[in-house]
């Protein structure tokens, strides 16, 4: 079983209640940052909270859900070690960790259903990145990051 970070703003507060149930019955580990009410907050905050301990592999793979999953993908990858992905669909999911090496999965409540998401997230979960002519890739990725 798999240790992730999970983390929302408003706008994916009940989407992300539903994750960290159905991930914890499966067996995950499930660090779950907040928020806790629908009061507004700003997804930034959320993302940095997040990407802090995953950048430090304590865990490291996370969760960020907002309404369209776009706001959170767009913060997380402002951070240096941070591969963020937005998907809709299982083999997304599945494909990033495969070949992008992302660790951080993006999810959109006003956009995806919860049983959908689910499926997603296990996806991202299960799949392990393959390496070879990837790394290469993610490598060039990476050298994107230094200051320019
Ligand atoms: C909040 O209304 C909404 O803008 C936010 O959750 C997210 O969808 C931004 O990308």
């Amino acid at each position: 079983m798999t240790a992730l970070a999970i983390a929302a703003d408003h706008a994916g507060v009940a989407l992300k209640a539903e994750l960290v149930t159905e991930l914890r019955k499966l067996g995950h580990e499930v660090n779950d940052l907040g928020p806790d009410s629908t009061a507004s907050v700003d997804y930034p905050d959320f993302a940095t909270k997040l990407t802090a301990l995953v950048t430090r592999g304590a865990p490291p793979l996370g969760i960020l859900v907002c309404g369209t999953g776009i706001g959170m993908s767009i913060a997380a990858n402002k951070v240096k070690g941070i591969r963020a992905a937005v998907c809709r669909t299982e083999f997304e999911a599945r494909a990033t960790r495969q070949h992008n090496d992302a660790n951080v999965l993006c999810l959109g409540q006003r956009v995806t259903g919860g049983g959908v998401a689910l499926e997603i997230a296990k996806a991202f979960l299960a799949a392990s990145f393959e390496g070879g002519r990837h790394q290469t890739r993610v490598d060039k990725v990476k050298a994107l990051e230094v200051d320019r």
